[in-house]
Formats: C-alpha cells, sequence, structure tokens
C-alpha cells in the first residue's frame, strides 16, 4: 500500500486526518480541484500551492484522447508533464464518458463510446482504465465503475451496483503499481439502502487503501444524499479515507465532514467562476450583477486571498465576459473559499 492515513482527531463522527501520499503529506478532510487536460482551468501549478491545494483530480478520459496516456507515461507522467509536485488522482473514466456523452453504453465488458476525436467506436474495460491510469502515474487512481443516475429507479441499480463489484475484481488484477498508486474502490447502489450495505460489505473484503461514494450528486433530494452518506460513512473501515465523488457545495462538504467524510471534488468552484459568480460566506455574489460596477470593495472583505487583497468587485465587473483574467481572478478566489471552508488554517 502506498497510502498511510492517522487519524488525528474526532469530534462525533466528524476527523481530521493525516493522509500520506507518495507525493505529498495530506491533511483531512480536503477539497480536488478539478483538471480536465492537464490543468485547472485559469490557474497555475505556482498558484494552486500558495493557495493551499494539496491535490488535484486528472481525468482519465480527457487526457486520454489529448495528449494520450502513452505521452504522458512517455513525458514522465502526469506530475512532470503538469509541473504539479503534490498529490494528484485520477477518476476512471467511465462517469465522464457516461455524464458527458449520451451515446455511451455499458456492457459487462465495459462502457461503449463513440470517440469524440474521430467518431469510431471505443471501448474502455476495467482493464484498460487501470492501464492507462497506471500511466498517468497519479497518487490514487479510481476503480471503473458501472454509475447509473441517482434519479433511475428499478433492477437497473442493482445491476450496476453488482457489476461495480464484478470490476474491481478485474482493476484489482490489472493494476500494475499498488507500490506507487492507492487503487479506490467506489460504492455504488443509488438510494437503496440494502444495496449500498451489499456493496460496502463486498467492496471493504477487498481490502483496498481507501474507498470512495459514488453516485450522488446527480439531483436527488438533500436528505436522500445525505442518509446514504451517512450509511456508507458509518460501515466503511474507520482507518481509511472516505472520498465523496462529485461532491461539492460548501454546506455539502460541511455536512458530510460532521458525517466521516475525508475527501472531496467539484468543478463548481471553477465553473461558477467562468459563469461570473463568486463564493462568499453568506452564499454567492454575482459579479456581472449592475450594483457592481461602482463598488469598490474587495469581492469578501473577510477573505486573505491575492484577488480580495488585490482588486475591487468594479474591476472584476469590468473585466468579466470581457477578458479570461475576469474568470481567472474568480477561479482563484473561489478555490480559496472551498480550501479553508472546512479549516481553521489560513493560507498566504
Ligand atoms: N464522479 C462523481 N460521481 C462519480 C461516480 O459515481 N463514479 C465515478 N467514477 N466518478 C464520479
Ligand atoms: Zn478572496
Amino acid at each position: 500500500m502506498a497510502l498511510r492515513f492517522e487519524v488525528l482527531a474526532r469530534f462525533n463522527r466528524a476527523r481530521a486526518a493525516r493522509m500520506t501520499l507518495p507525493h505529498f503529506l495530506c491533511e483531512t478532510p480536503l477539497f480536488m480541484p478539478v483538471g480536465t487536460q492537464g490543468t485547472i482551468k485559469g490557474l497555475t501549478t505556482s498558484q494552486l500551492e500558495e493557495i493551499g491545494c494539496q491535490i488535484i483530480l486528472g481525468n482519465t478520459y480527457h487526457l486520454a484522447l489529448r495528449p494520450t496516456s502513452e505521452l504522458i507515461d512517455e513525458l514522465g507522467g502526469l506530475h512532470k508533464f503538469m509541473n504539479w509536485s503534490r498529490a494528484l488522482l485520477t477518476d476512471s473514466g467511465g462517469f465522464q464518458m457516461v455524464s458527458l456523452l449520451h451515446l455511451a453504453d455499458i456492457t459487462e465488458n465495459g462502457v461503449t463510446f463513440q470517440s469524440p476525436v474521430d467518431g469510431n467506436p471505443m471501448l474502455l474495460t476495467p482493464e484498460e482504465s487501470i492501464q492507462i491510469q497506471n500511466r498517468i502515474g497519479a497518487d490514487i487512481i479510481m476503480a471503473l465503475d458501472d454509475v447509473v443516475k441517482t434519479t433511475t429507479t428499478g433492477p437497473r441499480i442493482e445491476e450496476a451496483m453488482y457489476r461495480t463489484i464484478r470490476w474491481i475484481d478485474r482493476c484489482i488484477a490489472a493494476h500494475q503499481r499498488p507500490g506507487e498508486q492507492n487503487l479506490f474502490a467506489i460504492v455504488q447502489g443509488g438510494l437503496d439502502p440494502v444495496l449500498r450495505d451489499i456493496c460496502v460489505k463486498a467492496l471493504t473484503e477487498r481490502n483496498l487503501p481507501g474507498y470512495a461514494i459514488g453516485g450522488l450528486a446527480g439531483g436527488e433530494d438533500k436528505d436522500s444524499f445525505w442518509r446514504v452518506v451517512a450509511q456508507c460513512t458509518a460501515a466503511l473501515p474507520e482507518d481509511k479515507p472516505r472520498y465523496v465523488m462529485g461532491v461539492g457545495y460548501p454546506l455539502d462538504i460541511v455536512v458530510c465532514s460532521a458525517l466521516g467524510a475525508d475527501m472531496y471534488d467539484c468543478v463548481y468552484p471553477t465553473r461558477t467562476a467562468r459563469f461570473g459568480t463568486a463564493l462568499v460566506p453568506e452564499g454567492v455574489l454575482k459579479l456581472k450583477h449592475k450594483a457592481m460596477a461602482e463598488d469598490i470593495r474587495p469581492i469578501d472583505p473577510t477573505c486573505a486571498c491575492m484577488v480580495c487583497r488585490t482588486y475591487s468587485r468594479a474591476y472584476i465587473h469590468a473585466l468579466v465576459t470581457k477578458d479570461a483574467m475576469g474568470s481567472q481572478l474568480l477561479s482563484y478566489h473561489n478555490l480559496y473559499y472551498m480550501l479553508q471552508v472546512y479549516s481553521e488554517k489560513k493560507f498566504l
């Protein structure tokens, strides 16, 4: 195992831990900004370090298409390619295909989809997903899972959960670098507590270095979402990291951390920045709004980030929609906000 997880403090079900990965010693709870083509849109890697980012998520699907995992491998792995010396995690790719390409089709062998590059039919098997992730070289790699929308009902939920268990064994068998990369399993089972329980038990028996809770944040109501997280965190091993995938909003991260989850990722802070929205303690601030045009205050007067120490709302209002710098500054502030929302620690 290439991971050490030490719980430093507990409060009810919440915990603070130290997670030692091959490239970085991370403190949990933690939020992972999402990169697509080996970059977090609008930020340099030194800016990410400056705001206290410990680990970034890369998408296998995007990287495999361009620049390709073979090229990344040839050039010394993703850390070197993107000049990021801290930790990396790659998602397995299936979820991105199903959510981005409506043409994707899942069979027992894997996920079939049409290449967005040349339109040819392609197949991503559990073995291939792991092989690609072994080439990319992230500290944490994710198993290929069969993901269904949380709002789906009927036998498809059960089928996907059992297939995810069958695929974990294929992923484990295919993993060539267990000493340098940690394979995490993903709990599926929709909103059904019986299916979630079967899945947690089966995956826990495989004794992997960490576990993710998948199939959430897809439009279900908050009550159901938190109930599934509470059930899974209670049943997963105490001494391993727990990662809630695709989550989320600041409130979700605080609630899930109180329920004993440790890791999160979401495109929300950077995506919403590109639409001109800033995250602030009161909720959100729309920088496109006319009211910002002459407002000389920073985005958030209580924020210590470079953007809030340097620029006014009026300046960002003028840039947003006109210049890429507008969304870059908003992304910087939003990620800074997300990276300290669960922490007493202030960076900069
Ligand atoms: N990202 C958000 N949710 C999921 C999920 O259920 N599985 C995978 N692989 N990635 C995700
Ligand atoms: Zn700020």
